[in-house]
């Protein structure tokens, strides 16, 4: 089973980012064949300042294998190192209707916000298509925001392989519903965009404020707390196996709790939690030359893979003249 998923190198993390995306994908090298990458060639679609746009991917990858990404149990590389997704794209982009791309919600949201609709926005799903398709992908685990991508990439692998022969692999969407959504500390899904997110690698002293921050309701203390849609505990239950939700459900349900008391413990929780994964990112923050090293030995192993769909492709569509 091959996983594939890019993300784009968008900045601080966040608990959502890591729980809804990262660590799923992270869980999936051990027992999958795992493809993750940097997207900075969709980056580019927003960010202009190249200095900037250098700096957020090494951060994403310092971010990744300080998680505990293993570049030895997966394929991981940053999208640019391998242009022949865009050889791909522009195959794909024959067999794709105008029509399906002005039906993608993302376009239509953006360019309804005031956004100018460049040419790299309106073909954003077709390069996403030719990543997902250029390594024969069967699963793209993905936030709900990026569903209908998925979709498109599906319809245009059919609508190839319906016109030049089997060619791709027909790729399914994989979205969690039990973790789609995770709140932010206002109980809106968590956002950089919506300013109520909880980062990762922030200070002890901003991390203790934020999760202070979290929204409670004012129900008296000597009555029991609800536990839906209630920020509080949903977050707090990102760290619990079954056992222990129960276990805080049967707290939240008890007369005397004071949320000011668990969100300490949920402070000391999220800490401790990414303590291991702060110690080692700081050390690749120190050695950025061997980060630099991973990613191109990635690129290197993936190209392989990459080439192989290309060359089928390329073949099926008859740009191999010498074979007339
Ligand atoms: N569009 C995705 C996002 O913004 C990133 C992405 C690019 C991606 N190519 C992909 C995700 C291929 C999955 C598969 O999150």
């Amino acid at each position: 089973m091959r996983i594939l998923s890019g993300i784009q190198p968008s900045g601080n993390l966040h608990l959502g980012n890591y729980f809804a995306m990262i660590k799923r994908m992270i869980d999936y090298q051990e027992k999958s064949d795992l493809f993750c990458f940097i997207a900075n060639y969709h980056a580019l679609t927003s960010v202009s300042d190249p200095n900037l746009l250098r700096q957020k991917t090494l951060d994403a990858a310092i971010d990744f294998l300080s998680l505990g990404l293993d570049p030895n149990k997966s394929h991981f590389w940053v999208q640019s190192d391998l242009s022949e997704v865009h050889e791909l794209s522009w195959l794909l982009s024959n067999v794709t209707s105008v029509g399906l791309l002005e039906r993608s919600h993302a376009y239509k949201d953006k360019t309804a916000k005031g956004i100018v609709a460049s040419h790299g926005l309106f073909a954003y799903p077709v390069l996403m298509a030719a990543d997902i398709l250029i390594f024969g992908s069967n699963k793209v685990p993905v936030g709900k925001d990026q569903k209908q991508h998925v979709e498109i990439a599906r319809d245009i692998a059919m609508r190839f392989n319906h016109t030049f022969g089997e060619t791709f692999v027909i790729p399914d969407a994989d979205i969690e519903a039990d973790i789609a959504t995770i709140p932010g500390i206002d109980g809106q899904k968590m956002s950089k965009s919506y300013g109520n997110a909880i980062e990762i690698f922030t200070d002890e002293k901003t991390l203790r404020q934020r999760v202070m921050s979290i929204k409670t309701d004012s129900t008296p203390v000597d009555e029991p707390k609800p536990i839906q849609d209630n920020p509080l505990f949903e977050i707090y239950s990102l760290f619990l196996d079954e056992k222990g939700k129960q276990e805080l459900k049967e707290r939240f349900e008890t007369p005397g709790l004071r949320y000011g008391d668990v969100k300490k413990e949920l402070f000391s929780v999220i800490w401790e939690y990414f303590a291991p994964y702060r110690e080692k990112r700081a050390q690749y923050v120190q050695n950025k030359a061997d980060v630099i090293d991973i990613l191109k030995i990635g690129a290197d192993k993936t190209r392989v893979v990459a080439q192989e769909y290309l060359t089928k492709a390329r073949n099926n569509i008859g740009l191999n003249y010498a074979n007339y």
